[in-house]
């Protein structure tokens, strides 16, 4: 036997490490893993309970008594069910995954999880929000993180991302001034998840640096679709070091396998009170359907010789590393394939940190990234309530751990012996550290000297030429959607001050855009401006993604009476393209067609609405309830006026003229059910149709 799990004190760490594989992790959960149901009610001490309803009371109608341990503890427990949400990326939702090398790493990492491409390293990652607390929606505009825990066979590595390359500042020291400045306004705790109003703005105005930031927060890629269609990024400048010692810069990239794809801005809003849990539905949705969401690993790999070449600081994170200039190299792929059994356990005690490092991989001089590797861990201590939290199950390596620490709240492994320090000889001085020949972490010996100073390079100082390289690089749709957002964002601001200061600040990236804004938030336009940056890269827009009809769902609305044949033709082709039909009726349940065709209807128009879907199908409207008629002419006229995919049925061509909707992109009418469905499922495809004419 070369692999065991042993068994301490309830505990399991797989103890061959070698033998770490994708189902480690799992098979460490279960041991933790409880099943309530068919079991007798206990106390927490174990003791059977005949009565959970009525507290102990002297008499029916009086007092309830001291006595009642089983009261005490119930109430006790309750009382202290919450723990404090994370200062930042409080709204989160975590999913189970594995992750798969394509091609051994070996040149340029000794970390062992990237070089056998036979090894499955079970991963978590947890994405979220990074503004709104707890309980805010999933679909405002904002960066979202990504957050992945590698368990792999050294120990636990985790690779603490964001939807977005950049970041709004370059040193640590700035980052509780920013979030105090995008949270809610400290005095009436007004807006919730929002960057729309005064003190976010000001703190944009006064600090410059986060303009390119600024410009990637007012696109699309804030507004993600999924949390399946969004890119992630480590952000920082990172190090692979090899066997030999030798290193090189690295940036980490995921993509995703179905493409990058946002909702508007309008469909985001109206998301976030019809489904505040839009994102999450959709991850869990996915998983338990078998739909796995699936993105690849991507590096961008820079010589330690080239560090000045670039034309840019690379230990500055408001700068990315132009694809055109860098290409992302594909080394593997990360596949979400489990929910969790319990958020509270799983994805809320969940604790990331850029400090949880494994051989071959460090840090650079980043002064974000350096101020992070602190901030992590400190946080942790007081959210998770003590220094034990890396033995909560889900944080926990699937290797085992050994040094002198002991004690602490919420302590769970009985440390057996006398010797809990180093040096000593009574335990032959172990644990023992561990060599890197044999597997020790050892830190790349950069040089390093200086004077101690206060002070920002000068290399750190060009804050607009990428907020440039951003803006040409985005398609005609794509800037107005930028220029909406900052009239919606600038529209919410009051002070008139600050909205001058932003113009003249963005006149720096495109005196087009702020001329744009000036105008229509009743401020002066710039006098002075614009940027002689002439270059785009065209790996920045979402345009040039990848379309797939994979998952996308389509409302099918219909009512009794329908063709049974055609509509069993589409739902057919649409399944079999990995399409979900969802259908739409006057009532839930069964809807009945020509020969013998039934379909059941999941929803009515009162509990969907189109924004929930990709696309819509109108087979059929009612032969008698005007009022649904009307409700399903709202509803495709919304997801007309949100470029969304709409097929309907010949007969309602008219109607569709009428509304200016028919003849339009996107609108796909055909008496040839063949062809209708070709089109339609292409139509799908494509997800949006922005040369539409939307009055
Ligand atoms: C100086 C800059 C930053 C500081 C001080 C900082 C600090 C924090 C803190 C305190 C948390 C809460 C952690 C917890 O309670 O478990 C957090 C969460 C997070 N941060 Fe940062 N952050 C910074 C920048 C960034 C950047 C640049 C990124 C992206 C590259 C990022 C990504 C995340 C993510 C993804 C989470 C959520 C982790 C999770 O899902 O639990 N942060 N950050």
């Amino acid at each position: 036997m070369n692999s065991y799990i042993l068994m301490i004190g309830g505990y399991s760490f797989v103890n061959d490490k070698k033998n770490v594989n994708e189902n480690s992790k799992n098979e460490q959960l279960e041991q933790f893993r409880v099943e309530d149901q068919g079991k007798d009610l206990t106390t927490n001490q174990g003791l059977k309970m005949s009565e959970d309803e009525f507290s102990l009371k002297a008499g029916e109608r009086g007092p309830t008594l001291m006595e009642d341990f089983h009261f005490r503890e119930k109430l006790t427990h309750f009382d202290h069910e919450r723990i404090p949400e994370r200062v930042v990326h409080a709204r989160g939702f975590g999913a189970h995954g594995v992750f798969e090398l394509y091609e051994s790493m070996k040149e340029y990492t000794r970390a062992k999880f990237l070089q056998d491409p036979s090894v499955k390293t079970p991963v978590f990652v947890r994405f979220s929000t990074v503004n709104g607390a707890r309980g805010s929606s999933d679909t405002v505009r904002d960066a979202r993180g990504f957050a992945t825990k590698f368990y792999t066979e050294e120990g636990n590595y985790d690779l603490v991302g964001n939807n977005i390359p950049v970041f709004f500042i370059q040193d640590a020291i700035k980052f509780p001034d920013l979030v105090h400045a995008f949270k809610p306004e400290p005095d009436n705790d007004i807006p919730q998840a929002s960057t729309a109003h005064d003190t976010f703005w000001d703190f944009v105005a006064n600090n410059q640096e986060s303009a390119h930031m600024i410009m990637w927060i007012m696109s699309d890629r804030a507004i993600p679709r999924s949390f399946r269609m969004m890119e992630g990024f480590g952000v920082h400048t990172f190090r692979l070091v090899n066997e030999e010692g030798k290193a090189h810069f690295v940036k980490f990239h995921w993509k995703p396998i179905l493409g990058v794809h946002s909702l508007v801005w309008d469909e985001s809003h109206k998301l976030a009170g019809i489904d505040p849990d839009f994102h999450r539905n959709d991850l869990w949705n996915a998983i338990e359907k078998g739909q796995y969401p699936e993105y690849e690993l991507g590096v961008q790999l820079l010589k330690e010789e080239d560090e000045f070449k670039l034309g840019f600081d690379i230990l500055d994170a408001t700068k990315i590393w132009p694809e055109e200039m860098i290409p992302v190299k594909i080394i593997g792929k990360l596949t979400l394939n489990q929910n969790v059994d319990n958020f509270f356990a799983e994805t809320e005690q969940a604790a990331f940190h850029l400090g949880n490092v494994v051989p071959g991989i460090d840090f650079t001089n980043d002064p974000l990234l350096q101020g992070r590797l602190f901030s992590y861990l400190d946080t942790q201590l007081i959210r998770l309530g003590g220094p034990n939290f890396h033995e909560i199950p889900i944080n926990r390596p699937v290797v085992p751990f050994h040094n002198n620490q002991r004690d602490g709240y919420h302590r769970q492994t009985i440390n057996k012996g006398k010797v809990n320090y180093h040096r000593n000889s009574l335990a032959g001085n172990t644990p023992s550290p561990v060599s890197p020949e044999n597997g020790g972490y050892e830190s790349y010996q950069e040089k390093v000297e200086g004077k101690k100073v206060r002070a920002r390079s000068d290399s750190f100082k060009d804050h607009f030429s990428q907020a440039t390289l951003f803006w040409n690089s985005m398609t005609e749709t794509e800037k107005q959607h930028i220029v909406e957002a900052f009239q919606f964002e600038l529209g919410k601001v009051k002070s008139v001050s600050v909205k001058q200061q932003v113009v003249d600040m963005f006149a720096n990236v495109s005196l087009e855009l702020a001329k744009n804004l000036a105008e229509y938030i009743g401020v002066n336009p710039p006098t002075s401006g614009g940027s002689t940056v002439k270059a785009s890269s065209p790996a920045l827009s979402q345009m040039n993604t990848v379309k797939s009809p994979k998952t996308l769902t389509v409302a099918v609305i219909v009512t009794e009476g329908f063709n049974g044949p055609n509509l069993k033709y589409v739902l057919d082709q649409l399944t079999s393209n990995g399409i979900q039909p969802k259908i739409i009726s006057e009532t839930i349940g069964e809807v009945s067609g020509t020969n013998g065709m039934k379909v059941n209807a999941e929803f009515t128009f009162l509990t969907a609405k189109s924004v929930q879907f990709d696309s819509v199908y109108i087979v059929r409207a009612s032969v008698k309830s005007q009022t649904f008629n009307k409700q399903a002419a709202n509803f495709i006229d919304e997801a007309f006026s949100h470029y969304k995919p709409i097929g309907a049925n010949p007969g309602l061509k008219e109607w569709l003229e009428r509304n200016r909707i028919a003849g339009q992109p996107g609108v796909v009418i055909d008496d040839n059910i063949e062809q209708f469905t070709k089109e339609l499922i292409e139509a799908i495809s494509q997800h949006r149709f922005w040369d539409r004419k939307v009055i």
